[in-house]
């Protein structure tokens, strides 16, 4: 028996047609960059994502790497980061200049675990990015209260996790910014790369509009 390693048929047969159709749409056209169909797909993530904000972006690492642009991270800080996460997460960190600073999981989940932060943190620790691996949400109501209690932003990494909640709240939605892949193998995946920036914050949220407009998240060293 033939078992292909990797198969998208079950998940894209049902709707191929439908697919087809809106590439044709996009083909007819003309407009293949930015556009109403992703203006279109932004509104509908951000309704999705129960966020107020959300911009396409090329992937999930620039999603992430954009995010700590936004928020001026860079040189000389830290930010705490799981031991335990896909490398992007990682590289969005020193792709800045930052440093990354591990935090050992809760083995119960292998998620970053909350209880273990506090010993991280120094007087340079500008952030905490938290990652929901394998479709398993962060524990982020203490991820949230630790960070409020020392004065830091929290980027969610939610690549990994579409569609999923914490205590009935989306996950993507609690952080200050919140990045996330749509490759082809996450729970919602593209017919290629594409990745996403959401938030709840005005400022942020036309910074990244700003972004996308200009098409500057094509560079990975241009500031925002
Ligand atoms: C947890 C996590 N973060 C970030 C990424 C990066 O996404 P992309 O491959 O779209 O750059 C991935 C992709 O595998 C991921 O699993």
């Amino acid at each position: 028996m033939n078992i292909p390693f990797l198969s998208f048929a079950p998940q894209h047969d049902p709707i191929r047609e439908e697919v087809l159709a809106a590439i044709a749409g996009v083909y007819d056209k003309q407009w293949y960059v930015l556009g109403d169909q992703v203006k279109a797909f932004e509104a509908a993530y951000a309704a999705f994502n129960e966020v107020n904000h959300c911009v396409g972006v090329a992937n999930g690492l620039d999603a992430l790497h954009l995010a700590l642009l936004a928020l001026n991270v860079g040189p000389g800080d830290e930010v705490l980061v799981p031991s335990n996460t896909y490398i992007a997460t990682w590289l969005a960190i020193s792709f800045v200049g930052a440093t990354p600073v591990a935090v050992e999981p809760n083995t119960a989940t292998y998620n970053i675990d909350p209880r273990r932060m506090e010993a991280a943190i120094t007087p340079k620790t500008k952030g905490i990015m938290s990652v929901h691996l394998y479709g398993q949400a962060c524990e982020m109501t203490a991820i949230m209260e630790v960070a409020q209690r020392y004065g830091l932003w929290v980027v969610e990494d939610n690549a990994q996790a579409q569609g999923a909640a914490w205590q009935g709240q989306m996950t993507g939605s609690f952080g200050h910014v919140n990045g996330t892949s749509f490759y082809p193998g996450k729970n919602l995946g593209a017919l290629g790369d594409a990745g996403a920036v959401t938030t709840n914050d005005e400022i942020l949220g036309a910074k990244f509009a700003r972004c996308a407009i200009t098409a500057l998240s094509k560079s990975t060293t241009t500031r925002l």
